[in-house]
């Protein structure tokens, strides 16, 4: 079993202060999504607390965890090891700190690309990730609003303006974000405009 008292205090010790106040802003927002969706306050917490625990992980231990626990290196994190600190924060998460909980793993490994079919904490931590106080970026506020509304409509509106940068950066998409937004909208039946 794990213990929540010593996963606050091994992370505030492992992440730099800008990470660690962004890790306080993603609990204190999923905390409000999780109280407002109906969601588990035990479960949202643990994720938030672990998502973005290998953040500062070099690249050659990136590498070294993917490899030792069989995964594939996606193309879309191949030349950028860092997008895949999720899955490995939920790897050390089972590792270091006995979270066992398959839907709190799944949350910290998608917080970053989300993925169909998410549950309700997969949800929660995907948008508390992009929308937490210390985010600032256009239209911030008005994704934030249609998250406490509809947690579906928010990861859609939220995804639609992810994939909008990276189209514009020049960046590869990962397919599980576009699976997301698709299903979702299919779920749902509202297209964004
Ligand atoms: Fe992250
Ligand atoms: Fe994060």
């Amino acid at each position: 079993m794990y213990d929540l008292i010593e996963i606050q205090n091994a992370v505030k010790a492992h992440l730099k202060p800008s990470r660690y106040i962004h890790t306080l802003g993603v609990v204190a927002f999923a905390e409000k999504l999780a109280e407002i969706h109906g969601g588990d306050l035990e479960k949202v917490r643990v994720a938030a607390w672990l998502h973005d625990y290998a953040k500062y992980a070099s690249d050659g231990e990136i590498l070294e965890i993917l490899m030792a626990n069989d995964l594939m290196i996606h193309p879309v994190v191949e030349n950028h090891l860092n997008l895949a600190h999720g899955q490995v924060s939920a790897l050390l998460a089972k590792e270091k700190f006995s979270i066992m909980d398959d839907e709190i793993i799944k949350a910290i490994s998608n917080h970053t690309f989300g993925c169909p079919h998410m549950t309700l904490t997969e949800k929660i931590i995907y948008l508390a990730d992009g929308l937490e106080e210390n985010r600032k970026y256009e239209g911030v506020e008005n994704l934030r609003e249609l998250a406490f509304k509809s947690l579906d409509q928010g990861i859609i509106a939220m995804s639609t303006s992810t994939i909008l940068y990276e189209l514009k950066q020049g960046h590869m998409i990962h397919e599980n974000t576009i699976l997301m937004r698709n299903s979702l909208i299919a779920e749902t039946k509202v297209e964004v405009s």
